[in-house]
């Protein structure tokens, strides 16, 4: 099976910018959980936005599920990679008005036919169940009706996370995503990211500067430092000076 990310010799700079990546190797397999940590400003979210395809990258390849973005020939090819992957990132970007259930549905937007999904009661009732199964994995089938802004911080990441899963996709990218939340609910959300894609065999890549979480809830940690690849090994090999040093800038 090809490996669910493989990023060849990636550099990266904005313009004329210096190098923000430079010489990354990173291979991840199907079901892996990868936290990708790093001082502010090491590369992380840069890195992202290339695996996605938002952010060309200057030298080298990038392929998720086992596709090259770049060489897909149509918007429609390209589009349905997208979609088996969900993102979460540390705004969550819910529509506040709207409830939390049609918030989870929403994640059904750009999947073929969703035009007429949206008004068409078949596509529409079996989007709702699957809203309100990805909304009980995340314990909140209680609050399905409530206007998305009435839920706390955790909560809203929360719907998030259902909103990124409810298509089922097959890699989960998420920048951050505890970290506009307290200590506690920041620990819930990502102890509920990490064990719903156990469950699901979901391949997660997280970036985080908490090396807790980091070490917590992934099962191999990749350090970057200055746009190289620092570190990259098992979460329970993980030691304290190798954390110093990444985050020694
Ligand atoms: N769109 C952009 N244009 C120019 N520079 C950018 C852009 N995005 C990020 N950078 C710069 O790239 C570097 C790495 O940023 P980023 O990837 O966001 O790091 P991290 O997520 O690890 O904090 C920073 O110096 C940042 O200022
Ligand atoms: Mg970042």
């Amino acid at each position: 099976m090809p490996p669910i990310i493989k990023v060849t010799d990636v550099g990266k700079s904005y313009g004329r910018s210096a190098r923000i990546l430079d010489g990354v190797n990173l291979t991840v397999k199907q079901g892996e959980r990868v936290a990708l940590i790093g001082a502010n400003g090491a590369g992380k979210s840069t890195l992202l936005k290339c695996l996605i395809g938002l952010h060309p990258t200057s030298t080298g390849t990038v392929s998720t599920l086992g596709e090259r973005f770049e060489t897909l020939p149509s918007r429609a090819q390209r589009s349905r990679m997208r979609l088996e992957t969900g993102f979460v990132f540390q705004k969550h970007c819910l529509v506040a008005r709207r409830s939390v259930l049609s918030n989870v549905i929403h994640g059904f937007l750009g999947t073929p036919g969703s035009w007429r999904g949206f008004s068409h009661t078949t596509s529409s009732a079996a989007w709702r169940e699957a809203a309100l199964h990805a909304l009980e994995d995340v314990n909140l089938s209680d609050f399905a009706l409530h206007r998305a802004d009435e839920l706390s911080g955790g909560q809203q990441q929360r719907v998030a996370i259902a909103r990124a899963l409810v298509r089922q996709p097959r890699l989960l990218i998420a920048d951050e995503p505890a970290a506009s939340l307290d200590p506690s609910s920041g620990r819930d959300v990502m102890e509920l990211f990490s064990k719903l894609c156990k469950r699901q065999g979901i391949t997660l890549l997280f970036t985080s500067h908490d090396m807790q979480h980091a070490r917590s809830f992934a099962d191999r940690v990749v350090a970057l430092r200055k746009g190289r690849i620092f570190l990259d090994r098992p979460s329970a090999d993980l030691t304290n000076s190798d954390l110093e040093e990444t985050f020694d800038v």
